[in-house]
C-alpha cells in the first residue's frame, strides 16, 4: 500500500493513474490482507438499519458493500472515491445494489448536502488528505447532528513489519530516499495519535476516541506479494529504475527477509491501527 508521500504532489492525479492501477492489480490480495480489520471496523462502526453511511476513499467498494448489507433496504451507501480507475473496479462488483451508489470526487471537496449523512466511516481512505484539518471539517458539515465518524488509519512504520520488514530490506539495497516531510498525505499520516485527534477535534468533532485495533495480516504468496510489495512501496519509484541486476538483489533481500514470516506458504505479519470514533455535534 502506498501513495506520494511528498505534500505537495497531487493525491488526485497519483490515484487516477499509477496509485490506481497498482491498487487494482493487487485488489484481491489487498482486500483479503485487509480482512480481519474491516470486521473491526464494521463492528466498531456499527451500521443500523436505515441509516445513509458514506464510505469515504471506498476503493473498489467491498467496505461500502458490506456497510449496505449492514443498513439493509431502507438504509443507503454512498462509496466516493478520486480515482476513476478504482472506483470502475467498485462499480463493475456492486453497481447493481440498489441501496448502495458511487460517486467519483475527491471527498475533501466534494459538494455534500448539509447533515446528509448518519455514518462516515473509511477503511484506510482517508489518510491522503493534503489539508486533512479543512477536509474533516467538510465531512463533519455532511454528518447530521449526532452523527458518528469511524474510520481505520495505520499507526506507525515501526510498528508495522508487514510493510516496514519488506521496505527496509528493499532499502538495504536500493538508495534510501529523503524521508517525507512529517505527517505528509500517505499511509502513515496519522501515525500520530495525539496529532490525529488535535485535527479532528479542531476540525469541529467531538468526542473523539482512538481505538488501537492490531490484527495478523495475511500477505498472501511469498513470491507474488513480495513481487507487489515492492511495486507498490515506498521503495516502487527507486526500484522502477534499478537495472535488472539489482532489481533481481532486491527481491531476493525482501524474500530472505520475510522468510522468517511464513506460514503454510503465505506471508502473516502483524498490522496496527487507529480505530478513530468521533461524533459530530
Ligand atoms: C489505501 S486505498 C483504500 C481503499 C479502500 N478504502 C479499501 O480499503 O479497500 C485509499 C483510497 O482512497 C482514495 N482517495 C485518496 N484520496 C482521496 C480523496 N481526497 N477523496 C476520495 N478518495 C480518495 C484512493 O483513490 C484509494 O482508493
Amino acid at each position: 500500500m502506498s501513495a506520494p508521500n511528498a505534500k505537495t504532489q497531487d493525491q488526485a492525479a497519483y490515484w487516477n493513474d499509477e496509485g490506481g492501477r497498482r491498487w487494482v492489480e493487487n485488489i484481491e490480495r489487498v482486500e483479503r490482507m485487509l480482512q480481519p480489520l474491516s470486521r473491526r471496523l464494521l463492528e466498531g462502526a456499527k451500521p443500523a438499519a436505515g441509516e445513509h453511511v458514506l464510505d469515504v476513499g471506498c476503493g473498489g467498494g467491498v467496505t461500502s458493500a458490506a456497510f449496505a448489507e449492514a443498513v439493509g433496504p431502507t438504509g443507503r451507501v454512498t462509496g466516493a472515491d478520486v480515482s476513476a480507475v478504482i472506483l470502475d473496479v467498485a462499480k463493475q462488483r456492486y453497481g447493481a445494489r440498489a441501496n448502495l451508489e458511487f460517486t467519483l470526487g475527491d471527498c475533501a471537496a466534494l459538494p455534500f448536502s448539509p447533515a446528509r449523512f448518519d455514518l462516515l466511516a473509511s477503511r484506510f481512505g482517508v489518510m491522503f488528505f493534503p489539508e486533512p484539518d479543512a477536509a474533516f471539517a467538510h465531512l463533519r458539515r455532511a454528518v447530521k447532528p449526532g452523527g458518528r465518524l469511524a474510520f481505520l488509519a495505520w499507526r506507525a512504520l515501526d510498528m508495522n513489519p508487514w510493510m516496514g520488514v519488506p521496505v527496509q530490506a528493499a532499502f538495504s539495497i536500493l538508495p534510501r530516499p529523503e524521508p517525507p516531510p512529517p505527517h505528509a498525505p500517505g499511509p502513515f499520516a496519522f501515525a500520530d495519535g495525539a496529532r490525529l485527534q488535535g485535527l479532528l477535534e479542531g476540525a469541529g468533532w467531538r468526542e473523539v476516541r482512538l481505538e488501537t485495533v492490531e490484527a495478523m495480516l495475511d500477505l498472501g504468496d511469498p513470491d507474488m506479494a513480495v513481487q507487489q510489495m515492492i511495486r507498490m512501496g515506498p521503495p516502487a519509484p527507486i526500484f522502477a529504475t534499478a537495472d535488472a541486476a539489482t532489481q533481481e538483489n532486491v527481491i531476493a533481500a525482501v524474500l530472505q527477509a520475510v522468510a522468517p514470516h511464513v506460514t503454510n506458504g503465505r506471508i502473516t505479519m502483524p498490522g496496527a491501527t487507529w480505530l478513530v470514533h468521533a461524533t459530530a455535534p
